[in-house]
């Protein structure tokens, strides 16, 4: 059976903390169905999957094409799908037309959006529709340039009260869960016992009802940079870039393909008679 927003709900209620990873593919999808909780296809496919430096140049179209091949990839794992910058910031209609492509045409279970008391009209609207919501709180990707980077969130008295309060409104919204990125534990800790719908933390330690990392971080592919909050699982990369090494070697060696890994014919004689 597959995972639903009733799933996460019972898990909080339980004490059973909700596991979480972003993914972006139909093979990565195939490993990750069934071993974990739930699966983002956040936007955050801007840096890993792009190349760009941030998530604003990602579009709904892009989120549809990675989001449907990760959908065909789980029977199990509940699948989110990220509402990319400026999909739903100009308006309710705006952002409930593109929340019910995600649905129709990436057949996710639920969307994700960024921000809190200024997007509850959009998330009202998106569950008032029957599409579930996750809303996104602390630090935002899609408002780095107004955060002037990527920076931990509400750490004064003064923010961590507006970020509190912005938890409450995205639950009276009608959101089934939120994320929150960078913010202090004991503010993460706080918001996740206070609200009723389960809290999913990267950076905001381990209080929080679930967690979620970028795959690709928790593997290992990249050193270039690591976030306090990354612990590496694996050292795919290394793995990765040895395998890319051995198989340049093999080809130049000819050594690959062998025999067993090539393919013939039935009676080789026969090719005398091409010439
Ligand atoms: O886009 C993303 O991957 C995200 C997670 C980091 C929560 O929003």
């Amino acid at each position: 059976m597959k995972n639903t927003v009733l799933t996460f709900k019972e898990m909080k209620e339980s004490g059973e903390k909700i596991s979480m990873l972003t993914c972006y593919d139909y093979s990565t999808a195939r490993l990750m169905d069934g071993n974990i909780d739930g699966i983002l296809v956040g936007d955050s496919l801007g840096n890993t999957m792009m190349g760009y430096g941030d998530t604003l140049p990602v579009t709904i179209d892009d989120m549809i094409t990675y989001g449907g091949s990760v959908v065909r990839g789980c029977q199990k794992t509940f699948v989110v799908i990220d509402m990319p910058f400026m999909s739903y910031q100009l308006s309710v209609e705006q952002g409930l037309e593109n929340a019910g492509r995600l649905m129709k045409e990436a057949r996710c279970q639920a969307v994700k959006l960024e921000g809190g008391a200024r997007v509850c009209p959009q998330i009202k609207a998106m569950t008032d529709a029957g599409i579930p919501v996750m809303a996104h709180l602390g630090l935002t990707p899609q408002s780095v340039n107004a955060f002037g980077g990527n920076k931990v969130q509400g750490k004064s008295e003064e923010a961590a009260r507006i970020l509190l309060e912005d938890a409450y409104k995205v639950q009276e919204a009608g959101a089934f869960s939120v994320v929150l990125e960078c913010v202090p534990e004991q503010l993460a800790t706080l918001i996740s016992e206070k609200l009723t719908i389960p809290t999913i933390g990267i950076g905001g330690g381990n209080g929080c009802d679930g967690q979620i990392l970028v795959y690709q971080d928790m593997l290992g592919m990249f050193d270039d940079f690591k976030p306090k909050f990354v612990q590496h699982f694996a050292k795919i990369g290394e793995e990765m870039t040895r395998a890319f090494q051995a198989y340049n070697a093999a080809v130049k060696d000819k050594s690959f393909p062998d025999d067993d890994h090539s393919f013939h014919m039935k009676d080789p004689d026969s090719l005398k008679r091409l010439y």
